[in-house]
């Protein structure tokens, strides 16, 4: 078997449209072409994160986006509210914890989503709060967080920061409309770009709160980058090739459109859920899933990361692992960014082979019929 399918979270595949833009000849990044190019990704951006105000563009992984906001909006000292229900709510405590600022966690049973009613209850019991955390799409736990509702609470008080890595470009999650103040991602995602972009949006009023925010900041300093983005090229040197790519792709969702980008990534999800559904598997996120990826439980006795191990070195499918308390029990099939239907369709057909081979008695073919039900929807 030669063909290598990369049906992960992310990294995610590329498409050969992207891989070709970012082979082209290396420019200098202070010339009106490169100027040109980054201005069209910039407007790209805009589209896809909904806003009007700039989309900022760093060298560096989601993760450098998230620590950026926290380094531009707080004081030592401020009170956040963290919702944490997976290994990315844990990060921005991580990140809150770091910068000295004082996090109150607001824990989420793994493959729940958090209740609104619940971060009320907290922002009451906090009147103090500046901030308030979440992912929107919980890719460990494959969990999509009610963003929308929770900006209405945040709407006239603490900033509300939303991780985006899984949710951007997946689901619509527009930052001006919805009323948030920070949203992130990373290029490895549904932007169907190699790892090494962060995107950081504000709000108007998340901008102006970096006025007066006291934490320390330097290669993230986003003022600075806003004045030289708005200008066509980054404070330090920007990722040229990368740039060229996230032009590239952010030109193929366009012609796709925003909406059927969407479509695909609800239908494939939902695709997956039926076929895993129609296995007898459990879901890891039954009630409020993520059109990213779909986590599922493994019969008991099953090792899942061996499983995962003889998916990626005998059939050479790589799914991802369940991570802490989930290790070696879920897998989490992925159906994001440069992702269609015959990809669900290759991962549920391989999961019936290695189930089979794992000792689990079922019939081949009950998943796929499943998933094919689901995916017969965009045949018009
Ligand atoms: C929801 C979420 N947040 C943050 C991150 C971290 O992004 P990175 O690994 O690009 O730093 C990831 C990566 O998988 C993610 O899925």
């Amino acid at each position: 078997m030669i063909k290598h399918y990369l049906l992960s979270p992310g990294p995610t595949p590329i498409p050969n449209e992207v891989a070709l833009a970012m082979s082209e000849t290396m420019i200098h990044h202070r010339t009106p072409q490169f100027n040109h190019i980054f201005d069209q990704a910039r407007q790209g951006l805009k589209k896809l994160f909904g806003t009007k105000n700039d989309v900022l563009i760093l060298a560096s992984s989601g993760t450098g986006a998230m620590e950026a906001s926290v380094a531009n909006l707080f004081s030592p000292g401020d009170k956040v509210l963290v919702i944490n229900g997976g290994k990315f709510g844990e990060r921005w405590l991580n990140i809150a914890n770091a910068f000295g600022l004082s996090p109150i966690e607001l824990e989420v049973e793994w493959g729940q989503a958090v209740k609104v009613d619940t971060v009320e209850k907290q922002m009451k019991a906090h009147p103090d709060l500046k901030g308030v955390m979440i992912q929107a799409s919980e890719t460990s736990t494959t969990v999509l967080h009610p963003v929308k509702e929770i900006a209405k609470l945040t709407k006239n008080g603490p900033l509300f920061l939303v991780d985006g890595v899984t949710a951007v470009g997946v689901v619509s999650i527009p930052l001006d409309e919805w009323g948030l103040d920070v949203l992130v991602t990373g290029s490895q995602k549904a932007m169907m770009l190699p790892p090494g972009l962060g995107f950081i949006a504000l709000s108007d009023r998340a901008w102006e709160r970096t006025k007066h925010a006291k934490l320390p900041r330097f290669y993230f300093d986003l003022n600075l980058e806003r004045k030289n983005q708005q200008k066509g090229s980054g404070a330090f040197t920007p990722a040229v090739s990368l740039i060229f790519g996230a032009r590239a792709s952010l030109e193929m969702m366009q012609r796709e459109g925003l909406d059927r980008v969407y479509a695909r990534h609800a239908r494939m999800s939902r695709a997956t859920r039926a076929a895993a559904t129609a296995l007898g598997l459990k879901l890891l996120a039954p009630d409020s899933p993520s059109p990213a990826a779909t986590g599922v439980y493994l019969p008991d006795g099953i090792d899942a990361d061996q499983v995962l191990d003889y998916l990626r070195d005998h059939m050479n499918i790589t799914l991802a692992e369940g991570q802490d308390q989930l290790k070696g029990k879920v897998i989490r099939i992925a159906h994001v960014g440069y992702m269609g239907a015959f990809d669900v369709i290759t991962a549920v057909a391989a999961l019936e082979m290695v189930l089979r081979k794992f000792g689990v008695e079922l019939p081949f073919g009950k998943g796929v019929a499943a998933a094919q039900e689901v995916l017969m929807e965009s045949l018009v």
